[in-house]
């Protein structure tokens, strides 16, 4: 899988075991999950191993081990497309291309995964990729069948309405659903409960979260956010994917206001020319995004951005693509993904006259990427002699090392002791590295126990 990025969501490949046999619901079965894409398939995979779990299966570590091996891909990362993993777009095709597949199953139907299982037993091959009138949320396991760990994934809203010209996820994904705020801060709870200090909320387009409040109010992202940061131990917050549209001032007043909410948002722009925003059907202007930027930084001074970007969308000119790099400079972005506009089967830009040629989109690409690559790498050294918090989440590269995240998202390495994972250290940034920071703890260590 490429690097990075977000998104969109296609499907899942169940296929029969290593040894042959055909998976069932019985006995200590094993299951393996694979996952492509963005967040949301690593949450959807998370899920799928609760709602296996329920039906007795264990995780093999290695897909050797598995009786049953679960491949969850993405419609958008070129690599998942290319080796034809895309089940809810093409479901059918795969069961007639890949004869070691036995069951294919959208993102909107992993709640019926045991009954899948059992029809593959008797029919030998299933396929499941409607768009079911019940939300699958209703239908998951309340508990989590598995520790979090110290950073988790929270889904809150899914699929949308927006239909941008390139873009598959209101195909994929389907309409654009929000679960309750009372779920959400139950499952928010639970996983605290069980090791999680920082959350994630994920949607595609998450900022046009909209639920029932438990007061029985019309609740907005803004005051889901609030409730989330009273929870005892959730240290920390954050949320991905908005959309400019809906970043309404309320929710911008609160990265001022909830010291929980990090300092980082992903705002996807995608171009910085009014012309091709337009023709993307974005229903913002390039300004429209440059003042929300104002506003947040005006809030919360600190706040650091990244973006998605796509060049050589169709009827984009040379003035058009100067745009998006002017955009950039004025911005300056701490992080940032950016594609060449690839064609989706069925959406209107795959069919948009003034294609732009291959040669010309790798250009554009180099040229962007350097820009902001050249501001990554500045942000990051911006930060060094600094004194950071930094919440420790894992075994760093050598004996003896954790990793943990800044504010920022930057992953932070240091010396420390795993007796340290899950808690919120001050460090001092030593060095920068284009994708990293090294530090050293501010705080006194208990002795090392690698
Ligand atoms: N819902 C989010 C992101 C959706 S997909 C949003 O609206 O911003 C994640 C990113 O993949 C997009 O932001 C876009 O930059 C990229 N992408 C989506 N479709 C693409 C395509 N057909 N070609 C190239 N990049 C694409
Ligand atoms: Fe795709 Fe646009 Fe919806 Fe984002 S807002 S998921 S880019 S259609
Ligand atoms: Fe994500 Fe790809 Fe799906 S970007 S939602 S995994 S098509």
């Amino acid at each position: 899988m490429p690097g990075g990025g977000c998104g969109v969501s296609a499907g899942s490949i169940p296929i029969s075991a290593a040894n042959g046999e055909t998976p069932t619901v019985s006995g200590s079965r094993r299951v393996h999950v694979i996952t492509w894409g963005c967040q949301m398939n690593v949450y959807d995979s998370d899920r799928m191993a609760d709602v296996l779990a329920a039906a007795g299966y264990r995780q093999a570590a290695d897909p050797g081990d598995a009786d049953l091996i679960i491949l969850n891909t993405c419609h958008i990362r070129e690599h998942a497309a290319e080796a034809g993993c895309v089940a809810q777009a093409a479901g059918a095709e795969i069961l007639a291309r890949a004869p070691f597949v036995d069951l294919v199953f959208g993102p909107q139907t992993y709640h019926r995964l045991p009954s899948l299982l059992a029809r593959v037993e008797v029919e030998g091959k299933a396929i499941d990729t409607e768009f079911p009138a019940e939300p699958k949320f209703d239908f998951l396991p309340e508990q989590r069948a598995f520790a979090a760990g110290p950073v988790a994934f929270l889904a809150i809203q899914e699929g949308c309405d927006k239909f941008c010209s390139f873009c598959v996820v209101p195909y994929t994904r389907g309409a654009e659903q929000s679960r309750p705020a009372a779920a959400v801060l139950a499952e928010a709870r639970q996983l605290v409960a069980s090791g999680a200090r920082e959350i994630t909320l994920l949607g595609q387009n998450v900022n046009a979260w909209r639920g029932a409040g438990p007061d029985a109010r019309d609740w907005t992202l803004a005051r889901l956010l609030r409730a989330l940061a009273e929870i005892p131990g959730l240290l920390r917050l954050r949320y991905t994917t908005s959309h400019p549209r809906d970043m309404t001032e309320a929710l911008i007043a609160v990265h001022g206001e909830i010291p929980a909410l990090m300092p980082f948002l992903h705002l996807p722009v995608q171009s910085g020319s009014d012309a091709v925003l337009t023709r993307m059907n974005r229903r913002h202007r390039a300004a429209d995004y440059l003042r929300i930027v104002e506003r947040l930084r005006a809030v919360r001074p600190d706040i650091a951005l990244s973006s998605d970007f796509i060049v050589g969308h169709p009827g984009e000119s040379e003035a058009d693509f100067a745009a998006t790099l002017a955009l950039v400079r004025t911005v300056g972005f701490a992080q940032a993904f950016s594609f060449k506009y690839s064609p989706r089967p069925g959406t209107p830009a795959a069919v948009a006259p003034g294609q732009v040629p291959e040669e010309e989109k790798k250009a554009r690409l180099a040229m962007l990427q350097a820009l902001l690559r050249e501001q990554q790498s500045r942000f990051n050294e911006m930060m060094v002699g600094r004194e950071l918090p930094v919440l420790l989440t894992g075994p760093g590269r050598h004996p003896g090392q954790l990793v943990g995240r800044s504010p920022y998202l930057q992953p932070v390495h240091l010396d420390a002791s795993r007796a340290w994972l899950g808690s919120i250290r001050s460090v001092r940034i030593l060095a920068a590295h284009p994708n990293s920071l090294a530090a050293v703890s501010l705080q006194p260590q208990e002795h090392a126990a690698a």
